[in-house]
Parts: C-alpha cells; structure tokens; sequence
C-alpha cells in the first residue's frame, strides 16, 4: 500500500517531509552528498572500470530503500553513462512507500537541469512500475520495504540506505530489514549510508555486514559504509 507522501518545500525550494519532519536531501548540497556518500561509498566507480568486471557478468544491480526524488537515481544515471561500458547492464531497484508526484520529482530536480533532463520519462509517465534509460533498468518496487523487500527474489551488488533520520523514521533502519537487505546483498556486495547512528550500526552488524565508519558529508562527523564478506 501506498501512502501521501505530506511533502512540503522549505528554503530555496527544497523538498521536505511533513510526515516525518525531515529533508529529502543534505541542505548543502544535496548531489554532492550523493556522490560522496552512495557512490563513492559503494566505490562504483573502480567497480564499473574493473578490469574484467564484464566478462564474468554483464550486469550490476544497485538497490535502495527510499526513492524519494529519485536524486540518487538520477545521478547514478549520469555517472554509468560517463563510465560504464555500452555492453554493460545497470538494474536499479527501488523500495517506496510515499512515491512523489511527477510535478514535485521535476520540482525538486530543477536545481539541476541535467539530471531534469534525464528525469524526462518518469516526468511524463508516472504510472509505471519500470523504466528504460538505454541500457539501465530502474524498477519501482511501492509499499513498505519490511513488506515488499522479503518478496524480492534477487541480491544487489549494492545498496544504498536512505531512509530518513533514523530517529525520525526508525522503520526503515530495523534489525528485521536489515536481515533482509543483508540477505539481498551478493557476496562481495557492499552497503553505504550518510547516518552513523549507533543503533544503526549495531543492527547492520548484527544482520551480517563488516561496518567500518568514515568521514561524514557536509557538517556530519561520520556516515557508514560495509560490506557482505560471506
Ligand atoms: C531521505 S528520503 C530518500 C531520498 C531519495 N533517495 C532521493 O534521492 O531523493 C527517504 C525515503 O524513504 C521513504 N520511506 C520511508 N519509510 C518507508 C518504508 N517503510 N518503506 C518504503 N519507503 C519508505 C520516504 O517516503 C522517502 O522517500
């Protein structure tokens, strides 16, 4: 089931969450907290350049609790069309349960005209639970992620955790779902977030990953970042 996502605009146009009292992005800068903390935390770059990488398989899979914007999204997009190989394969999934009307997803991206422009399909199509960007797959998987997540059937080569603050929103960051995103994760497969709060950590702990903490963006002192050893 999907809810009203209470989204209003505070700032220079920023989107926020009545709902849940809190920013859809970093008030900095909110593609440059993206970069940092969910590519650069799951080191996509060096992943997609790999020497051999797609010989062995010609698809990677990032997933993601939270769609939101579709700001994360939208810039992985921009980055696989810089790096990755035309051969190669993204899927992209994404977990939400208060999806945003196209209007404001256009809103909220407008900051940045490039990735507007790549938002073009889902702007002018919003009932649809999958789209094509060339060759990436983004799939919208709508409803509770403690409901929907335990009914996918594949594993990510990455994840990306963006629920709320986790004080604010602590359904998206508890010990069942990450048991379940830790069991949708490939062996190897990496997991990286902004937050570095303590009940989160010990529950990504606890679910199975190697946790390291690092270098927080913006004014947060440190965000966490781990992988799936075995
Ligand atoms: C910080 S925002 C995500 C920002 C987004 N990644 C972006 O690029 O704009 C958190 C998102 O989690 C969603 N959410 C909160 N609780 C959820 C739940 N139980 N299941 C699925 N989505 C949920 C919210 O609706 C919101 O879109």
């Amino acid at each position: 089931m999907t809810l009203d996502a209470d989204l209003t605009w505070i700032d220079n146009n920023a989107p926020y969450s009545r709902r849940f009292e809190d920013r859809y992005f970093s008030r900095e800068d909110g593609r440059a907290e993206t970069q940092a903390v969910f590519l650069d935390g799951n080191e996509l770059a060096d992943r997609w350049q790999e020497q051999g990488r797609w010989q062995t398989g010609s698809t990677f899979h990032i997933a993601e609790l939270g769609f939101g914007t579709g700001l994360n999204f939208f810039e992985t997009l921009h980055h696989w069309q810089k790096l990755a190989p035309e051969h190669a394969r993204l899927i992209f999934t994404s977990f939400e349960q208060y999806p945003l009307e196209p209007e404001q997803i256009g809103r909220a991206l407008a900051v940045w005209p490039d990735l507007a422009d790549l938002a073009t399909p889902l702007l002018n199509q919003n009932s649809a639970k999958q789209y094509q960007f060339g060759n990436v797959t983004l799939n919208l998987l709508l409803g509770d992620a403690r409901a929907t997540l335990p009914t996918w059937c594949e594993q990510a080569d990455a994840w990306y955790l963006d629920g709320f603050s986790p004080a604010k929103n602590p359904q998206l960051w508890e010990l069942d779902l990450m048991h379940q995103v830790f069991d949708h994760t490939k062996v190897g497969g990496t997991f990286s977030t902004y937050t570095a709060a303590g009940f989160v950590r010990r529950n990504l702990q606890q679910a199975g990953f190697d946790v390291r903490r690092v270098q927080g963006f913006g004014g947060k002192r440190e965000r966490l970042q781990g992988c799936r050893v075995r």
